[in-house]
């Protein structure tokens, strides 16, 4: 099928949540994906932060194999092997004792919101249920989650929403300290926010965070659906920051690609949530936990978050070089590989364009280029990203 004809189907069959798109995109091969016309890009999206290994990599490719021919599926009913192993392999690597897995990044934050809410009740006060979040923010499109996220914009419709959410500006701690009171239990933040614009934790605010949270006996929870598993430079974003989280929420490059998400947290914390608190279905089944073990194992045993590390700094440097050609752009921001070009123009055309001309990138807050690659990009895929970016914000000028 072409893309148009795909594109057909789509607008006949597929409720139109994502709207209008120009391309089906049928195959990938390590950093470079393909569309039905056979165009090839550089994958600089990297499926919104997930294909973290790029396309077709041999160790996932191996573990899906092995796995489909073992077992897909058996239900928590059972203890499942590569679902503890996994666990293992996160808690060797992190502060957490526990994980609990789960399909995605929205019931991950679920999970974290249920936490925060269970152990106050149990452990601290139980009038205290009011949890703390940021302004531009995204936590996911469940109705707690979308609650969570500090953009009106995904709220509209679906009111009333859900209750015990407080927005206060990111990066303001005298603000978090007045918003804080007899009802709150804790604080969910993103160390580097992607969807609302990579807008990046200054320095101190994380650690202000932590001991607001220590003061008043509130959980600090860290939204690392986006910036865990290598993507800032660190095996999970927390690292990068220097603060210890009570509890992190993982989906995105968790899986590679196969649906996983996961919350990590500490023996102390996690015991509110005993047998029949909190479950799901497919929630860390042997087939994607299987592929989890796998791209874990990759990443720590390549170091590609010292990859993501230097690539990122390389990536950030060659496109702070284009501003001595296009006075329009303003900065580049974010952390590791997880970056964004911040350009003093409309940029949904210009990303657009350089889709046209064979890079894969993203419009967001409307003047921001968004890049999320796969973390084992070199430098030639960078320099063929900033040569068609060069064109493109040419042809723009
Ligand atoms: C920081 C963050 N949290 C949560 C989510 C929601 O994840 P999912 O779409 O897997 O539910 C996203 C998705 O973009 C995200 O970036």
């Amino acid at each position: 099928m072409s893309n148009a004809s795909i594109k057909e189907l789509a607008k006949k069959y597929v409720l139109n949540t994502y709207g209008d798109r120009d391309l089906a995109l049928v195959r990938g091969e390590g950093c470079y994906i393909y569309d039905a016309d056979g165009n090839r890009y550089l994958d600089f999206l990297g499926g919104l932060g997930v294909n973290c290994l790029g396309h077709g990599h041999p160790r996932i490719v191996e573990a899906i194999c092995r796995q489909a021919s073992t077992l897909l599926h058996c239900s928590n009913l059972y203890y499942i092997e590569p679902q503890v192993r996994t666990a293992r392999i996160l808690v060797d690597n992190t502060f957490a004792d526990k994980a609990f897995f789960c399909n995605s990044g929205a019931e991950a934050n679920e999970g974290v919101i249920k936490l925060i809410r269970k152990y106050a009740k149990e452990k601290v006060d139980p009038r205290r249920t009011d949890i703390i979040v940021f302004e531009n923010s995204f936590h996911g499109r469940t109705l707690a989650t979308v609650t969570a996220t500090g953009q009106p914009k995904y709220h509209k419709g679906f009111e009333p929403l859900v209750q015990g959410f407080k927005h206060v500006p990111f990066n303001d701690l005298a603000a978090v300290e007045k918003a804080i009171d007899d009802r709150t239990a804790g604080i969910l933040v993103e160390a580097v926010q992607g969807e609302g614009g990579i807008n990046v934790a200054q320095e101190g605010f994380l650690p202000g965070l932590r001991k607001l949270a220590d003061q008043h006996s509130l959980l600090l929870a860290l939204d690392e659906v986006h910036t865990g598993c290598g993507r800032t430079g660190s095996f999970m974003g927390y690292q990068t920051f220097g603060v210890e989280p009570d509890a992190i929420s993982l989906a995105k490059s968790l899986g590679g690609g196969v649906p996983i998400g996961a919350f990590l947290t500490k023996d102390s914390i996690g015991e509110v949530l005993g047998p029949g608190t909190h479950a799901a279905t497919f929630g860390g089944n042997p087939f994607v936990t299987a592929v989890s073990e796998a791209v874990l194992t990759t990443i720590l045993e390549e170091d590609l978050p010292g990859n993501a590390r230097r690539m990122g700094q390389y990536f950030a440097e060659e496109m702070l070089k284009l501003r001595g050609r296009f006075d329009f752009i303003k900065g580049v921001r974010g952390k590791g590989l997880i970056l964004g070009l911040e350009l003093g123009v409309d940029s949904d055309a210009i990303a657009h364009a350089a889709i046209r001309q064979g890079l894969l990138t993203y419009c967001i807050a409307k003047r921001v280029l968004r890049f999320h690659p796969p973390l084992i990009i070199q430098r030639c895929h960078v320099d063929e990203a900033v040569a068609i970016l060069a064109r493109v914000l040419g042809q723009a000028a």
